[in-house]
């Protein structure tokens, strides 16, 4: 769908969204890529994330080797902003038709069919510079959210850094979606993460409409130096 989206479209689409039935067709990927990109500026938003990942990337790295893991990359509006700025991406989503659509864009970025609550398959320990899953925190269990946080410790070097968006309008959906235990906002978000080995270094609002409902935290973290940190306590 190169046309911008009707009300109908965009209706309709987050009907069968609540549903569970989107994201299943060709048809469907199109008329979300367009959705997201018209209605919720996500280019605009992928393009501050990569930006973001940029400015904490350690010197000594390029970016041709660091790789970012895009989680729940749909058809890669945030993997084009990563592979814009250089750096390596492995996509991976729960949608073929999604990842199809994906690599037939961006046939550098590496593909994987993966479940967001599950653990992240064929990535050596310590060897990712980035992770990030934009718009999805509606579709993690309780347990997943855990398994992401521990995972991406796990997967990431002491540099590493995780971006997590928390969109103003996706709280609702993920709490009725995702049930009790699902950390839906920025500040219990940040909590979990701060729990479980990583810094908060920046928690910035970017607003996409003048209507307070269309906005989102960035919540940028690093992996402690739990070593760097125990040193400092002796
Ligand atoms: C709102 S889209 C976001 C896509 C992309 N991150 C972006 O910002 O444009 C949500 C994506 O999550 C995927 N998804 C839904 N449940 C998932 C799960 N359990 N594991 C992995 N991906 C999932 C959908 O297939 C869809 O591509």
């Amino acid at each position: 769908m190169d046309r911008k989206p009707t009300i109908t479209d965009s209706l309709i689409w987050g009907i069968r969204e609540l549903l569970g039935k989107g994201y299943k067709t060709k048809e469907d990927a199109r008329i979300y890529d367009s959705i997201a990109r018209h209605y919720y500026k996500r280019e605009w938003i992928a393009e501050k994330i990569a930006e973001t990942f940029n400015k904490y990337l350690p010197p000594h790295i390029s970016q041709r080797y660091a790789l970012i893991l895009d989680r729940a990359a749909g058809t890669g509006i945030v993997t084009e902003a990563l592979l814009a700025q250089g750096f390596r991406v492995r996509a991976s989503d729960i949608s073929k038709t999604q990842l199809d659509i994906l690599k037939s864009k961006y046939p550098k970025a590496v593909t994987v069919l993966e479940d967001l609550n599950s653990k992240i398959s064929n990535v050596q320990d310590n060897s990712v510079f980035g992770i990030t899953q934009v718009a999805a925190t509606r579709y993690f269990t309780p347990e997943g959210q855990k398994l992401l946080i521990s995972e991406s410790y796990k997967k990431l070097i002491p540099e590493g850094i995780l971006i997590w968006p928390v969109f103003r309008s996706e709280i609702l959906m993920a709490k009725i979606k995702g049930g009790r235990g699902l950390k839906c906002t920025s500040f219990s978000i940040s909590g979990l993460l701060k729990k479980s080995g990583f810094d908060i270094l920046e928690i910035r609002t970017l607003r996409y409409s003048f209507l307070k409902l269309f906005q989102c935290k960035l919540l940028v973290a690093k992996k402690t130096n739990l070593i760097r940190k125990s040193n400092m306590k002796q």
